[in-house]
């Protein structure tokens, strides 16, 4: 059977809304590693059943087999081409487990478990998205749905140094504008992210701010858009264990209680979340 049989069969299963779960545990081959930056980098891999299912905000876990013990990883879904069949991870090498993540090469195989959690929603015509670091790999995937869906979408992106926003090419294609912000003013406006936002928000009609980035951003971002009157959602990070609901280790307080960031979120509503 060719990949595109077995994706036209998911399809037909799936939209026939049999109870397929809306996750599967499957083993992926690596498509291809690239290093985009001097610590991140960005692996494709084949995982047909999980592109077909995902969407913009959700997550993997990503398992590594480390001696005899399979560790699982957490990371966003920064790209996803069901043609081909293909999800992209975008992650920064900051431990063992990246590490080992970062020298797998074409050909080899690992685990791979998703999608899990609730992206973005999509009721949006005109979206601001804004993030940071490696906020902006959920929001790529996000930027590529929505272009694909015809609706125009401009990017807010800050980092601490021009060598940081190699994102800006990577957006470049889904996207109409494009701002910048570094700390040190070698790429576009020096300051935040936040320093740009309400005179970009006074400027357009946007109806959605999209943020993932660091809390203290994110928190301030919302304070812009509270001040704007503009709906904002965030996509949380936290510590995750099972990344499945079970063992209570990303949990929050939210104004509707306790909530999980791996199976009620990662994306609240930004007047949901106490930061
Ligand atoms: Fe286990 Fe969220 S990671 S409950």
């Amino acid at each position: 059977m060719t990949l595109h049989d077995r994706q036209k069969n998911l399809t037909e299963i799936v939209a026939g809304n049999t109870g397929l779960p809306a996750k599967v545990d499957v083993v992926a081959q690596v498509m291809s590693q690239t290093r985009l930056s001097a610590d991140v980098c960005k692996l494709v891999l084949q995982a047909p059943s999980i592109a077909l299912r995902s969407q913009p905000g959700q997550f993997v876990q990503v398992g590594l087999q480390q001696g005899g013990t399979l560790l699982r990883r957490p990371l966003g879904l920064a790209e996803v081409d069901n043609r081909q069949g293909n999800i992209s991870l975008i992650y920064r090498i900051v431990g063992k487990g990246t590490d080992a993540l970062s020298n797998l090469r074409e050909g080899a195989v690992v685990k791979v478990l998703g999608p899990l959690g609730h992206g973005f929603s999509k009721e949006t015509q005109k979206p601001l998205l804004v993030g940071g670091g490696m906020g902006l790999s959920p929001l790529l995937y996000c930027a590529k749905w929505l272009s694909a869906h015809n609706i125009k979408v401009d990017v807010l992106m800050g980092g601490r140094t021009a060598e940081e926003l190699f994102w800006q090419r990577l957006f470049a294609t889904c996207t109409d504008n494009i701002y910048l912000t570094t700390d040190d003013g070698s790429l576009g406006l020096k300051g935040f992210v936040t320093d740009l936002l309400p005179q970009i928000l006074t400027k357009s009609d946007y109806d959605k701010v999209m943020v993932c980035g660091p809390e203290i951003m994110m928190k301030n971002v919302y304070k812009v858009c509270r001040e704007k009157i503009v709906p904002c959602e965030v996509s949380l990070e936290r510590r995750m264990g099972c990344g499945l609901g079970a063992c209570l280790s990303c949990s929050i307080d939210t104004l509707s209680g306790r909530r999980k960031v791996c199976k009620d979120g990662p994306v609240f509503p930004a007047e949901e979340v106490f930061f």
